[in-house]
């Protein structure tokens, strides 16, 4: 009698061991399936992290820059270096070229090849893969502005692309100006006329932005 109680006394705890180590096995189990999942996240989001940076180290750095005495070049500028996510720099020219003497004023020292007087740069240009450089047209040729830009650091600019805005000239000729002021060609090169940036012409002016950018990357 006395061993049968035994018995079921041992068989109970053996049960009840049993129990605990089922439970113990488990919790184990769990254990290591959730910090195989942390492994796994964290791997993934490294990777992830490692071509993200890939992709920014492969991305070109673009800057933009310009002068613009009433809006039209700084408008083309600006929605350039949106597309391309490029820095901008816009050149101020001391002289004041506002009203009818700043406009004559303009086109003489444009036509003399006169460089201007313009504020300390903000951005090192030697830094950048590219600098698109845009400029209004001023009596068939580029702003004093852009001309001293182009002169003080041709030998700090790797790749360039080049856009002019005017009243209607062409770009042809101020292009080949500015490249050979800059001492090399123009991965690609834009003009835009006043026409383009009316409200009408909205689809072909993005349009035009869209291929001069595309060249540009
Ligand atoms: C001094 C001066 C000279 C200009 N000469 C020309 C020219 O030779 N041909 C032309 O088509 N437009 C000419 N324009 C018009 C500008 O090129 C045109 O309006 C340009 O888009 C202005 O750009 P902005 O608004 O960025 O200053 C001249 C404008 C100025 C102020």
């Amino acid at each position: 009698m006395k061993v049968n109680v035994r018995l079921r006394l041992y068989g109970a705890e053996m049960i009840k061991h049993k129990e605990i180590c089922m439970k113990l096995v488990k919790q184990y189990f769990t254990a290591v399936a959730v910090l195989f999942l942390f492994v796994c996240a964290a791997g993934f989001s490294s990777a992830a992290d490692a071509a993200k940076a890939m992709e920014k180290k492969d991305m070109k750095k673009i800057l933009v820059v310009y002068y613009s005495r009433t809006g039209n070049t700084e408008k083309v500028a600006k929605d350039i270096a949106k597309v391309l996510n490029a820095d901008l720099e816009k050149l101020i020219d001391k002289k004041d070229r506002s009203g009818v003497t700043g406009y004559l004023g303009g086109g003489k020292d444009a036509a003399a090849g006169n460089l201007a007087e313009i504020e300390p740069l903000k951005k090192d240009p030697s830094k950048y893969d590219l600098v698109i450089i845009g400029t209004p047209i001023w009596a068939w040729t580029m702003s004093p502005a852009v001309r001293t830009y182009i002169t003080r650091n041709k030998d700090n600019l790797k790749q360039i692309a080049l856009f002019t805005t005017a009243g209607g000239t062409g770009p042809d000729k101020i292009i080949k100006k500015m490249e050979e002021l800059a001492g090399k060609k123009a991965v690609t090169s834009a003009g835009f006329v006043e026409d383009d940036l009316e409200d009408e012409s909205k689809a072909s002016y993005s349009a035009k932005v869209k291929t001069f950018t595309d060249k540009c990357n």
